[in-house]
């Protein structure tokens, strides 16, 4: 094979984010701008030689090239095998359980999740560890030392290598296998849910579904799944064919984005569960027939139902959620008896606790679930996990959670997004709120009184790595709560979050629109943070 060492320089930019580093297509394409990365990922790892690595894709513009640059370098940089998905795709659930199964050194994933794709839109590229996970801080870290350093990377020389076809090939002295995309990922689900119980009620129709796969990573995975092995009619999975732009559509599973569904869902043929699916599979949105169920209620729901599912019969061993998601959940770990987490945003602080047994289920308020079965958040098995609910408890999405609010009380909730602002307002805006941080608690408005506000740190237990500057969390009384942060994933400008959230414990109270019941704290972020005098915004760009 000819080891080609190539003199580069470095940009400067290689921060990787929330879940690795995104750009624009654009950025990515700028000679030696992805090979940097890539030869960074690997100078940051000890133990990559001569082992296997999983490689794969959401399928988006750019991802085929890239795979191909991706399988140069590893074969000039010494590893032994390369697992590629078929076609370059792997949703990043499913790259987690190959790297799992077949016990790789870790995986190189594509994507830019639920941001759009196409040539003026977005690319990323993260790398996960041995575990299938996120790769933790540490390792993030040093590929961003490394990327500010690099002086040079290796690549190899030779063809590319045919990725459509199943079977083995070789780029010189590395073995690549192209394997199927789903049959792994698919042979998982059947072991943690009730294929048998499923199957004659989906067929019969007796319990429906519309999934919407938002012409992104899934299709092929809910074909398989729902149609071929759970005998749902064909109708049952809209948007399945997976397209490099995803149609011109944001592939992000919310009410802002899937609007089809949403409207299937309120009208008369609603079918009993609706859920959609992002970019590369990681994502999840689940409603019922005219009903909406928060991603932080429908993490407590599972919490509290998980024992009536085959794969989690034997109970919690605890929960984790990130801090600005809902304490919906940690109202259910407490009568559970079990240990309850709260996080920094990112799956990646989820790896920890999932790999020293401390939780069985985690969530994020930002449309993501997953349990212990992978290292990732989790789309289909979500939505697998509610088609099971349904299926053993013989009731509507809807009675569900409202029998849940009933017995746990509501946590009403909501996330207010400003987009595209300017990144020096938007800092000033958070440098501003920290400096007057000492002075909230003690405070009283029409909202409640301020118990307590602070810039969340987290010492995660399981390595005593701490992790600080997490974002803004004040806290009022009647367990109310008012979280501000900055995006860690956007690809231009600054994005603002705002998280308000409020307990309702009386049931005559708990049927009101989330907008209306938290106004007043609404009002109060704003005062407090002084949105509208940063920004110059009067409203947010999307509300979840
Ligand atoms: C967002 C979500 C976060 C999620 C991440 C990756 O990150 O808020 O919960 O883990 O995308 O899907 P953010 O843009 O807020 O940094
Ligand atoms: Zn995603």
């Amino acid at each position: 094979m000819d080891i080609i060492t190539v003199k580069t320089r470095p940009f400067g930019d290689q921060r990787p984010g929330t879940s690795g580093l995104r750009k624009k297509v654009k950025v990515f394409q700028q000679p030696n701008y992805l090979e940097n990365f890539v030869q960074s990922i690997f100078d940051a790892l000890d133990d990559y030689r001569g082992q296997t690595l999983v490689l794969g894709g959401d399928g988006r513009y750019f991802n085929r090239p890239a795979l191909q640059t991706i399988l140069r370098l590893a074969a000039a940089n010494g590893v032994g095998r390369v697992l590629v998905g078929q076609g370059g795709i792997l949703s990043t659930p499913a790259a987690s359980c190959v790297i799992r199964k077949y016990g790789a050194c870790g995986g190189i994933i594509l994507s830019a999740s639920h941001n759009p794709g196409g040539p003026e839109a977005d690319f990323g590229i993260k790398f996960n560890a041995a575990n299938g996970g996120p790769a933790p801080e540490k390792t993030t870290q040093a590929i961003y030392r490394n990327s500010l350093e690099i002086s040079r990377y290796r690549t190899a020389g030779g063809g590319e290598i045919d990725i459509d076809r199943l079977g083995a090939a070789r780029v010189g002295d590395m073995a690549v296998e192209v394997i199927d995309a789903v049959t792994d990922y698919a042979d998982m689900m059947q072991q943690l849910f009730d294929f048998e119980l499923m199957r004659p009620l989906l067929s019969s129709g007796r319990l429906s579904l519309c999934f919407d796969a938002m012409n992104a990573v899934t299709g092929p995975y809910a074909r398989e799944i729902l149609l071929r092995r759970l005998g749902a009619p064909a109708a049952s999975v809209i948007r399945d064919q997976p397209l490099e732009d995803f149609g011109g559509a944001h592939p992000d599973p919310n009410l802002a984005h899937a609007g089809d569904l949403v409207a299937r869902m309120h009208s008369d043929a609603a079918p009993d569960l609706g859920a959609a699916s992002d970019g590369d599979g990681d994502r999840n949105m689940i409603l019922g027939n005219g009903f909406y169920v928060t991603p932080s209620d429908s993490l407590a729901v599972m919490a509290a139902n998980a024992q009536l599912l085959p794969g989690y019969a034997a109970g919690l061993a605890g929960v984790a959620r990130s801090m600005p998601t809902s304490r919906a959940v940690d109202r259910v770990a407490g009568e559970l008896g079990i240990p309850c987490f709260e996080t920094p945003t990112g799956w990646k602080f989820f790896g920890n606790l999932l790999d020293a047994g401390k939780i069985t289920l985690c969530g994020e308020e930002s449309f993501g679930t997953g349990s212990d079965h992978v290292r990732e958040k989790d789309g289909l098995w979500a939505v697998l996990f509610w088609l099971n609910l349904l299926a053993v408890r013989g009731e509507s999405v809807a009675q569900v959670v409202r029998a849940h609010w009933r017995r746990f009380g509501r946590n009403y909730y909501t996330r207010h997004d400003y987009e595209g602002l300017d990144t020096g307002a938007a800092a000033a805006l958070m440098d501003a709120l920290k400096a007057g941080l000492p002075q909230l608690a003690g405070q009283r408005f029409a909202a409640g009184e301020i118990l307590q506000a602070d810039d969340f740190s987290y010492r995660d237990p399981v390595d005593g790595s701490t992790s600080s500057g997490q974002g803004i969390r004040i806290m009022l009384a009647g367990e109310a709560r008012i979280v501000l942060r900055l995006s860690g994933t956007g690809t231009s400008g600054a994005t603002l979050r705002v998280y308000i959230e409020k307990l309702e414990s009386d049931p005559a109270l708990q049927g009101q629109d989330p907008q209306v019941a938290l106004q007043d704290l609404i009002a109060l972020a704003d005062n407090i943070a002084g949105i509208g005098r940063h920004t110059g915004r009067s409203a947010p760009s999307v509300i979840t």
